[in-house]
């Protein structure tokens, strides 16, 4: 295996800070809040699991077929069964995401928020963890199904901001403008479902109503990931700056069969076990995502791009630097080096390998 970069931990203006913890003792950020799942229970009292097993079920394998959820969500039901099954992943999605952008932008703190595609507002929920000074939410739907839902749950939530947050039922494509501006915009499994045709306006649209920033969060599957790197380009025309994941503003060095993507490990509840049929009380949840600031950008680093990797010499990782793609390693001999990198995980901010410089 040939290697481009040796990485130490030393340099004086760097400090690596893990935003992860993966291990399935340590996932309490990436479940939903407690007010959140108790909210559900309450629904849940008296209800058969049986009919709710068969929604779930229709709904993860519409999901697979990519129907929408305007198709697969009609009722009540189904959108409990989306909160049982769907909604603790996009959560813990949100969650994993915004801790990175708390940690590599601390500066960054919106204090209005549109939550774009909400369905069951689990954007809304993390970045409320994340930043409790949010005065202002606004939830966009056009899906009654979630409205009706989410108007119940989010009077669950402990912050003010969400419990009088206003619902907007209308299209992505036709966003009003005024009220529904705010600092940050969030799109969260949403642009999934909008047609490769109507992307770019929908895309114009958010980012028109980004005071500062606009975060996209999408399924990590190649589709939705090729689809993000068009929806990036845009942005940079547009004059975004590209914070997270990526490190640079040049096309996504990432080739077929690859593409970049990321995973949030959650805990599973009783419920989510058994409509998913799950034996493990844990599920893996793939996405992809892209951070655009209007005016500032966070210090880069490189990105950790896929699982590290333990070698005799010590540990191997893929990262995705200024200047693309690169194998690097942290060498065992170097202690002091390693002892700090070896809590990296995949999706973390590194420093750049030696000799590179920064874009
Ligand atoms: C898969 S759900 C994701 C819901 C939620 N944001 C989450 O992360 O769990 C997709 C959401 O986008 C909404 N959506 C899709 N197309 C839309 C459109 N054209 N206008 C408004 N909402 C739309 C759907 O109604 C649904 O609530």
């Amino acid at each position: 295996m040939m290697f481009d970069g040796l990485l130490r931990a030393s340099r004086a203006s760097w400090k690596y800070v893990s935003a992860m913890n993966q291990h399935p003792a340590s996932l309490a950020w990436a479940a939903l809040p407690a007010e959140l799942s108790n909210a559900i229970g309450i629904l849940l009292e008296g209800r058969g699991r049986k009919a709710l097993a068969e929604r779930a079920s229709h709904l993860s394998s519409g999901f697979r077929a990519r129907r929408s959820s305007q198709e697969l969500l009609r009722g009540e039901e189904d959108a409990l069964a989306y909160a049982l099954t769907r909604l603790p992943a996009t959560y813990a999605a949100n969650a994993a995401i915004l801790r990175r952008l708390l940690a590599e932008a601390p500066a960054f703190s919106p204090t209005s928020l549109l939550d774009a595609g909400c369905g069951l507002a689990s954007a809304s929920f993390a970045a409320l963890e994340a930043w409790p000074n949010i005065g202002a939410v606004s939830l966009l739907d056009k899906n009654p199904a979630f409205l009706a839902l989410v108007e119940w749950l989010r009077a669950s939530s402990r912050h003010a901001a969400l419990v009088k947050a206003k619902l907007l039922r209308t299209d992505l494509a036709a966003i009003p403008g005024g009220d529904a501006e705010a600092d940050l915009v969030v799109a969260s499994y949403a642009l999934t479902e909008i047609s490769d045709g109507a992307l770019g306006v929908v895309v114009e649209g958010l980012w028109a109503h980004a005071r500062e920033a606009l975060i996209i969060v999408e399924p990590g599957t190649p589709r939705d990931h090729e689809r993000l790197m068009t929806t990036r380009e845009r942005l940079i025309r547009l004059g975004a700056r590209i914070a997270l994941p990526c490190p640079h503003e040049r096309p996504c060095p990432l080739a077929p069969p690859e593409w970049c993507h990321f995973a949030a490990r959650l805990p599973r509840s009783r419920d989510h076990k058994l409509l998913k049929a799950g034996e493990v009380p844990f599920e893996d949840e793939k996405y992809c995502y892209l951070i655009a600031f209007r005016n500032t950008s966070p210090p880069r680093g490189a990105r950790v791009v896929a699982h590290p990797r333990a070698s005799k010499w010590g540990l191997e990782l893929r990262l995705c630097g200024p200047r693309g793609l690169k194998q690097a390693i942290v060498a065992k001999r170097d202690k002091a080096s390693f002892q700090i990198m070896r809590k990296v995980v995949w999706g973390d901010s590194v420093p750049t390998p030696e000799g590179e410089e920064k874009p």
